[in-house]
Order: C-alpha cells, then sequence, then structure tokens
C-alpha cells in the first residue's frame, strides 16, 4: 500500500529557528483542463467525487512576493495583492479565506508582511479559469518559504504539501502544481489518489497521448453569473447527484482504461459526456443556470458534423463556462486548424499539455 500524508502531516508544530528579516520568492504555475470533472464538495475543500485533469503549459499565472519580518507575529496574515499592476481587493478576499485555511499548515506566513504582484500569460478578461495557475503559485511560493525555514525537506513531503495547500486556495487548484495528467480525489483504480491532493496519473500513458492540444475558444469574456464554488454547493441537494457520484467514478475509470490502450475513440466520447452532464447538472439545479452560449452550441454542432464528414478525432470539453476547449493529439493539428478556420471572428488560445 502507498503512503499517503495526512493533514496532520502537514501542520507545523514548532517554530523555525531564525527568520530572515527580508524575504523574496517567485513562482509560476499553469492552468489546468479537467477532463473529468470536479463538482460537488463535502466539508472543507474535499471533493465529491475524484476528477483528472491535463495541466496545459502556455496559460499561466506568474506570482513575485516580497516578506518583510515584523517586529511581532501579527494575528492574521498581512498583505496586499496586485494583479497585472493594479491592487485588487476582490483577490484580496478569496486569499484571505485562503491564509486562514492554512494557517496550521503554515503558521510562520504570520511573521512577515507580505506584498504579493501577479499576472497572467492569458488574456484576464477571457473567463480561462485563473483561480487554479493563481492559487497553485501561491502555494509554490509558500513552500518556498517553507523550504527555506526548514531545510531538508522530504521532496514528496513538499511536493504533495503544495497541492494540499493550493487546493485549500481553489480545488482545481491542487491539480495545477504539478505536471502532464493529475488525478484529485480518492479512487478505487487509481493507487495512491487521495482527497486532500493531487498525485501523477500513475499508469503508463499510451503513445496516442503523449502530444495533446488544447485550443481554447473565447466565447464569452464576461464574468460568470454563477460562480464555481455557488455551483459546486448546488450540487448538495442536487436530485441526480447519486447517480452523477456514480457516473463519474466509471467515467473516470474508462477513461483511465482508454488512456492506457491508447483508445482515442473512447477518450473522445468520455470527455464529451464529461461536460455535458457538467453542464447538464447546472441546468437541472435548483435554481437552475445556463453557462453555455449560442456559440458554444454552435460550435459544438459543428464540430459533430465535421467529424461526420471529415472522420477527425478532435473532441471537445467545457470548464464552468461558455468556452469551448478542443482537444486533440498532434497528429489532428491540420484537422484542427481546418476546423477552426471556420471560426474566423472567434479567438483561439492555442495550447499543448506540459
Ligand atoms: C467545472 O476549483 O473553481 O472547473 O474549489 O470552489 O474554488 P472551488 O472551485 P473550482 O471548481 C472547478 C470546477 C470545474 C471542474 C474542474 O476543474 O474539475
Amino acid at each position: 500500500m502507498r503512503h499517503h500524508f495526512t493533514e496532520a502531516d502537514f501542520q507545523i508544530y514548532h517554530e523555525p529557528v531564525s527568520l530572515p528579516r527580508n524575504w523574496q520568492g517567485q513562482a509560476e504555475a499553469p492552468s489546468n483542463i479537467a477532463l473529468i470533472k470536479y463538482w460537488g464538495k463535502k466539508g472543507e475543500q474535499i471533493p465529491m467525487n475524484a476528477s483528472l485533469s491535463f495541466t496545459l503549459s502556455q496559460s499561466k499565472t506568474i506570482t513575485k512576493a516580497e516578506a518583510t519580518l515584523l517586529k511581532k507575529k501579527a494575528p492574521a496574515v498581512r498583505f496586499r495583492f496586485y494583479f497585472e499592476g493594479k491592487r485588487n481587493e476582490k483577490f484580496e478576499d478569496k486569499i484571505k479565506t485562503f491564509f486562514k485555511r492554512i494557517e496550521p499548515y503554515a503558521p510562520y506566513l504570520k511573521q512577515f508582511e507580505w506584498t504579493f504582484h501577479s499576472e497572467n500569460t492569458f488574456p484576464h478578461s477571457s473567463g480561462i479559469a485563473s483561480s487554479a495557475s493563481g492559487f497553485a503559485a501561491l502555494a509554490k511560493i509558500i513552500m518556498q518559504l517553507e523550504q527555506h525555514l526548514f531545510p531538508g525537506l522530504n521532496r514528496d513531503y513538499a511536493a504533495y504539501k503544495t497541492s494540499f495547500l493550493a487546493r485549500l486556495g481553489s480545488g482545481s487548484a491542487s491539480r495545477s502544481t504539478g505536471s502532464g495528467i493529475q488525478v484529485w480525489g480518492e479512487h478505487p483504480e487509481i493507487p495512491g489518489s487521495n482527497d486532500l491532493y493531487s498525485v501523477d496519473f500513475p499508469f503508463p500513458v499510451h503513445e496516442n497521448f503523449r502530444h495533446m492540444h488544447d485550443w481554447i475558444f473565447l466565447l464569452d469574456t464576461g464574468v460568470k453569473t454563477v460562480s464555481s464554488t455557488k455551483g459546486h454547493a448546488l450540487i448538495d441537494r442536487h436530485p441526480f447527484k447519486e447517480a452523477r457520484i456514480q457516473s463519474v467514478q466509471q467515467h473516470l475509470k474508462s477513461l483511465s482504461v482508454a488512456i492506457q490502450k491508447g483508445d482515442y475513440d473512447t477518450f473522445g466520447e468520455i470527455i464529451e459526456r464529461e461536460a455535458l452532464t457538467l453542464h447538464a447538472l447546472m441546468m437541472t439545479s435548483r435554481p437552475a443556470y445556463i453557462l453555455m452560449k449560442p456559440q458554444t452550441l454552435e460550435v459544438i454542432q459543428t464540430l459533430w458534423d465535421f467529424r461526420r464528414q471529415t472522420n477527425a478525432r478532435i473532441y471537445f470539453t467545457l470548464d464552468a463556462g461558455a468556452n469551448l476547449h478542443l482537444i486533440f493529439p498532434s497528429s489532428e493539428q491540420e484537422n484542427a486548424r481546418k476546423f477552426t478556420g471556420s471560426f474566423e471572428k472567434i479567438t483561439v488560445i492555442k495550447d499543448q499539455i506540459l
């Protein structure tokens, strides 16, 4: 049996021997796209089901931190957060909640006064989730400081604690501290998987899935009408909750087998079913809501027609918004270019899996 770290393992019980007067850190973290969706939670950032994602490589958050030692430990972490040069109070509120949640695991943060400067490599109004890459970058900075204060940390401990901390900022962020294919949430068929942090997909990945692309069609750049956090809460008393738990468990199992075997058609069928299930859950929540836009449906319908006509093997997924992600291997790049060419007016962000 593999060893899992527990919450107690990540807790810090003693003060560091010495504290620097000034400290600087910098980290970057990529965004990720879930193929098996995290939707619904139990307790504090514990997922209702296991999820699986591809880590992107171009869409990143880059964050710099400066810390100055305080004369006396503050009662709560003192910080300011600047996003793309401007102080951002909305982010500060979210980060405040995050700092409160991680207090037992990073009490040393309160010894300093912090300034963070953060930016994204993708357009910030694009509607691409930035909370995943944002919290993953912050968690990396915190663990850089922890390594500095407690030298010689075990490598696995440091890597998993980074994901663990990121999860307490935003669930999907737990999958943005590593690379490749990530699994977060306990699943009986995925050794090592657990609810507290994300792990690398533990099986050999078939050659067919080693060079994957994600082209993001920006179909709505406005603010979401219902945030993911509110969406998760609506699953609690959702009439389809039990059916969702069972089917998503099956989806992850079949997707895992498809990735190992190189079964591209099963892979495509499952990721599209997952995306549509996510949106179906929103449409059947109380209150109901719809995040897709007419253009989302148009692109899906056109893609299905295109696949029938050309035998192209390009599939889509959706996040909790209107944008559509085209997922395909390098061998399908020409088809993807042809397909994208029919939507001249749409901005497409081209990314690859890290
Ligand atoms: C649909 O991670 O944004 O993108 O934990 O409340 O911050 P919080 O939610 P968040 O939810 C992401 C939901 C999703 C699916 C996924 O990424 O797995």
